[in-house]
């Protein structure tokens, strides 16, 4: 029998009350996140049960205990709160690879009543400066590896007060910096942490939108109780799993349900910090024998990619639910793991950085329609919207925008200092309301940005994106972002960043650029580019490909129209230029 039941019987008259049966909750217990993944669940008499089974790069493992996970966690609240004097609310970045210090750092920070905000330890130096710029960050705990590209920056950076190196030689660290190797300083048995109220904010995860620099989307300690429900529901855990969850803390799925949901019910996880080698996944889940993986579906065709025969030398047979998220899960991809996987499909989860917490999904016990993304979490109010009128369509199978009714536990509050633009994701009567007030409304509707339809049985059918936004590989790319380290190179006039198609990301970075007077296009030009924005932007964001045009094409007001140029790229009807609006 799954955590869940029976999916329909749960939709009665449910509660969001139900997350506190789950943890076992009392009245009057502390809801800070940092404390309840840590000191609650050794409170709770299992301090010697393994939290962390960490293997990085080459050979190198460790294991944690919740009682491990309580002290390194506790020896970073002290040192964030007591040594560096950070003030409650604000923004300490962790910008670390998948080491055990994210893990701890991270539960730290909100035990001191600050907010985390993690980092891909990828980012280049743009990528990182917006983001630390936008939130005022104080502090930031880096590694030796990545402290370089914080160094860059510092002096342009007059808010961040605290640079901390977490690892490696001490000798190494620069005047201005701190070190502190939690592991080696002295243990902190005992931390009081912060009494958080549910709407104490919590963490920053930054996210790409088609305009403007990302978005902050703001957290609090209250969504734990989404996190920690849909964990048990859609996830399925239970005491004795052992779960992976393959996304990177800097992304949301990654702090979600790689650190809060899973440690909130006191489960047993994994790390692997190594990138995609399949040979080495299939063997890190035989060897740590892993029963529930959450991963993505670029990683799964990645898999698909290797073929069957690897994934039969494995003894996988300790897995018992699979699930997935970050972009369109393809019916063969279900099909694929049903086969190779003993009969367990690939469970597709739809959520976004905004809502916190997993919104549509395949539920343990739901038969499963391959290509699908399920039907709403119980507690969720779900819906398309007509694209024009923004009404709910009635009629199955027509194509609109996806939308939600606000109000669960872990959606966003804010996207940090732009209310306009939280204000603008809202469909119905804002004006006048406060963003609380729109957040609790049970007339307006959270529109996420996504197009789909509803199918008679009620299942969700992933459409595409209703704007410029690239997902490769699961991860957001704002056009924006990428078109500004662009213009920056001497040679370039206007830039476009649009999507492309590929077999395995679904889809990749292209850029379109014309040049300056005095500059022509050639191979060298081309690599002078890619080097000039590589530094720049993550990797994920570069561009695969970079073409040039005599110019681009345009909107009456002289807007770039990346959608033509999109349509065009994928041999899609795009639309007489003439009659394009501009928004
Ligand atoms: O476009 C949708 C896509 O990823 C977006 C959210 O990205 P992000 O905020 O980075 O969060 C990713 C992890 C929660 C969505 O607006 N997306 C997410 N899940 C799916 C998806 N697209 C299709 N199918 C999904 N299951």
């Amino acid at each position: 029998m799954s955590n869940i039941g029976s999916y329909e019987e749960r939709l009665r008259d449910f509660d969001w009350g139900i997350a506190r049966q789950v943890l076992g909750w009392q009245d009057g217990e502390l809801l800070n996140i940092g404390h309840i993944c840590s000191d609650r669940i050794c409170a709770r008499g299992k301090g010697a049960k393994t939290a962390l089974i960490w293997e990085g790069f080459g050979d190198r493992k460790a294991r944690y205990t919740f009682d491990d996970l309580r002290v390194w966690s506790n020896g970073f609240a002290k040192l964030i709160r007591d040594d560096l004097g950070v003030g409650v609310g604000e923004r300490v970045c962790v910008f670390m690879d998948k080491i055990p210090s994210l893990y701890f750092s991270f539960l730290g920070i909100l035990k001191a009543g600050a907010v985390a905000q993690p980092l891909f330890s990828a980012f280049g130096d743009e990528s990182l400066e917006v983001r630390l710029k936008s939130a005022g960050t104080t502090a930031i705990l880096t590694t030796q590896k990545h402290v370089k590209k914080v160094r860059k920056l510092r002096e342009r950076l007059p808010a961040l007060k605290h640079v901390v190196v977490v690892d490696g030689d001490p000798t190494k660290v620069q005047p201005g910096e701190t070190y502190f190797d939690v592991e080696r300083a002295p243990r902190v048995e005992e931390f009081e942490s912060f009494r958080a109220e549910p709407e104490s904010r919590s963490v920053i995860h930054y996210t790409s939108g088609t305009t403007g620099q990302p978005k902050g989307a703001q957290h609090v300690h209250s969504s734990i109780w989404s996190q920690a429900l849909t964990t048990s529901w859609v996830l399925d855990l239970r005491d004795d799993d052992t779960y992976w969850c393959t996304a990177d803390p800097g992304w949301v799925t990654g702090t979600s349900y790689g650190i809060i949901g899973p440690w909130a019910l006191g489960a047993t996880q994994a790390v692997l910090d190594s990138g995609f080698v399949a040979e080495r996944w299939y063997r890190f889940i035989q060897d740590n024998r892993i029963t529930v993986w959450y991963s993505a579906p670029t990683a799964i065709r990645s898999l698909m990619r290797e073929g069957e025969e690897l994934v039969r030398k494995f003894d996988l047979s300790a897995l018992r639910h699979l699930a997935s998220v970050g972009e369109p899960l393809n019916a063969e991809a279900v099909v694929w793991s049903q086969k190779v996987f003993d009969g367990k499909p690939f469970h597709d989860t739809f959520w976004q950085t905004e809502t916190g917490s997993i919104m549509i999904s395949n539920y343990p016990g739901m038969p499963v329609k391959p290509g699908s993304m399920g039907k709403p979490f119980p507690g969720i109010t779900a819906t398309v919207l007509d694209l024009k009128t923004k009404e709910p369509i009635r009629e199955p199978g027509r194509v609109g925008l996806i939308a939600f009714r606000p109000g669960w536990p872990a959606m966003f509050r804010i996207y940090w200092n732009q209310e306009d633009v939280y204000r603008s994701k809202f469909a119905g009567e804002t004006a006048g309301r406060t963003p609380t007030e729109l957040r609790t409304a049970d007339d307006l509707w959270y529109v996420s940005g996504d197009r789909a339809s509803i199918d008679p049985d009620g299942y969700y059918w992933f459409v595409g994106r209703d704007d410029d936004v690239i997902n490769t590989g699961g991860h957001l790319v704002g056009p924006f972002e990428i078109e500004s380290a662009l213009i920056e190179h001497e040679a370039i006039a206007e830039a476009a960043a649009i999507a492309k198609p590929d077999p395995v990301n679904m889809e990749v970075v292209k850029a379109i650029v014309t040049l300056k007077p005095g500059f022509a296009p050639s191979a060298d030009l081309e690599l002078s580019i890619m080097n000039f924005i590589r530094k720049r932007l993550s990797p994920l964001a570069m561009p695969q490909e970079i073409e040039f045009k005599d110019k681009l094409p345009k909107t009456r007001s002289g807007k770039i129209l990346r959608r033509y140029l999109r349509a065009l790229e994928w041999g899609e009807e795009a639309g007489d230029l003439s009659t394009l609006e501009d928004d």
